[in-house]
């Protein structure tokens, strides 16, 4: 099996996609791409700058369009935010050349990773465990829906999820094809 073009890591917040998506560019030899950091770049603002004055609509319009921008870049692992998968006209732009990765995380490890978070503008208010839980009842199904490879991370260290990853993606010995025979088509 040859390595995808791209890679691109969907998942809702306090997923690991940046951590994980930042590792695993390095172990493939893949640049690492980040959309929200290249939105905040090329705007010259921060995400909650950008909600503020543009509102969530704003946001999601240059999320659609620097999905498309970065669905060019071949040899990239890419970091996506966790409403990438809202828009329906951005799904074909995340499946371009590449191969989708769902991390999969429980509401209770989202709540731990983001709890002390400022750059999330939908979990500033009282009860971010309820926004998170019902944006994945949202969003479970379209990660799912959209991934070639769906991963759990609840308690794996960035480096197992990486690795775990890299097997999956690049087999190339015979224990590496057992496994993966052994472990089902989708789910690690
Ligand atoms: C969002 C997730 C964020 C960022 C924005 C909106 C969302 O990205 O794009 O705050 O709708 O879930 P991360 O998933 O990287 O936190």
């Amino acid at each position: 099996m040859s390595l995808p073009k791209r890679v691109v890591l969907v998942g809702p917040m306090g997923a690991g996609k940046s951590t994980i998506g930042r590792m695993l560019a390095k172990e493939l030899g893949y640049r690492f791409l980040d959309s929200d950091r290249i939105i905040e770049q090329r705007c010259g603002a921060n995400i909650p700058w950008i909600f503020d004055v543009e509102g969530e609509d704003g946001f999601r319009q240059r999320e659609t369009a620097m999905l498309d921008e970065l669905s060019n870049e071949d040899g990239t692992v890419l970091a996506t935010g966790g409403g990438a998968v809202m828009r329906p006209e951005n799904h074909p732009l995340l499946k371009k050349d590449s191969m989708v990765i769902y991390l999969k995380t429980s509401i209770e490890q989202q709540v731990e990773r983001t709890r002390k978070d400022r750059n999330r503008p939908l979990l500033q208010n009282d009860d971010p465990e309820a926004v998170l839980s019902n944006l994945f009842s949202v969003r479970d199904p379209l990660y799912s829906r959209l991934a070639d490879i769906i991963m759990y991370t609840d308690r794996k260290s960035p480096r197992l999820v990486v690795r775990q990853l890299v097997n999956r993606l690049n087999p190339r010995t015979p224990r590496h094809k057992r496994q993966i025979r052994k472990e089902g088509r989708n789910h690690v």
